[in-house]
């Protein structure tokens, strides 16, 4: 299928779905603390959007996923599954990724916490992930190619000796959870698809602070660092403006 361009009513609806994630994630802060569980944690997040937003917690079945948001941590990279047995403990590392769908569309993003006090290099793993992302984001205008996106991260992340995950990849947004493009978070710019105004995609880097080879679970959705080294992971929702970009997912700590 071709990249959809999205009508002004789908962006304003698009807006909605956004800002339901992004509330999520800002609900959650309270809550991750040593001793939660992440079935804990999916449970109220599931309650929140249920009842509260009156949205859909889009992971919920797709696919067979078992449980309404995506709880990935330490060397785990992305798509966790809450369970009662995985208790947070000090010094944890834990992306949450949340995604909603509002009035048929969707509003897709993650943040990252350490739990309790940091172990050293946490953070900076942490941060060079945020960083990351908002380079890429800083990007996003008409004219812009895919591969520049990619090669900003790229480069980012390898400045500071980690390396990018390649088998997963952020993706175009909206009536469908994954559509086209794939954004890749590694590339050379001048490669790749030109963004349009009106085009909706994610960017969520997954950043490793050792080598970036995946090794899937058993579980057939868990992703793991082959070397069971930490990853980290930050995403938005994002949409091609006229001159630029709005960040759909944004939350009020941040400032774009
Ligand atoms: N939210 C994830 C993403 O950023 C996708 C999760 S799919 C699930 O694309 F099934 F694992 F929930
Ligand atoms: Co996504
Ligand atoms: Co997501």
């Amino acid at each position: 299928m071709q990249v959809s361009i999205k009508t002004p009513e789908e962006i304003e609806k698009m807006r909605v779905a956004g800002r339901l994630a992004a509330e999520v994630l800002e609900m959650l802060d309270e809550h991750v603390k040593p001793g939660i569980s992440t079935e804990e944690l999916n449970s109220i997040a599931h309650d929140y959007i249920v009842n509260k937003q009156q949205a859909i917690p889009a992971p919920l079945n797709y696919k067979g996923f078992p449980k309404s948001i995506c709880t990935s941590v330490n060397h785990v990279i992305c798509h966790g599954i809450p369970t009662e047995k995985k208790i947070l403990k000090d010094g944890d590392i834990i992306n949450i990724d949340v995604t909603v769908i509002k009035d048929e569309y969707h509003g897709d993003t993650s943040k990252m916490w350490v739990v309790g006090k940091p172990k050293p290099g946490t953070e900076r793993l942490i941060q060079i992930t945020q960083e990351c992302l908002y380079k890429g984001i800083e990007l996003v205008k008409p004219g812009t190619r895919l591969g520049d996106i990619g090669h900003v991260i790229q480069q980012h992340a390898e400045k500071h000796r980690y390396s990018v995950v390649r088998d997963y990849c952020g993706h175009g947004i909206g009536k469908v959870f994954h559509e086209e493009p794939q954004v890749m978070h590694y590339g050379k710019p001048d490669t790749g698809m030109e963004l349009q105004e009106g085009m909706t995609f994610t960017i969520e880097p997954m950043i490793n602070q050792g080598k970036y080879q995946t090794k899937l679970m058993a579980d057939g959705w868990t992703v793991v660092t082959k070397d069971h080294k930490l990853s980290a992971q930050w995403e938005h929702t994002i949409l091609v403006t006229a001159d630029g970009y709005e960040v759909l997912t944004k939350r009020s700590e941040e400032s774009f």
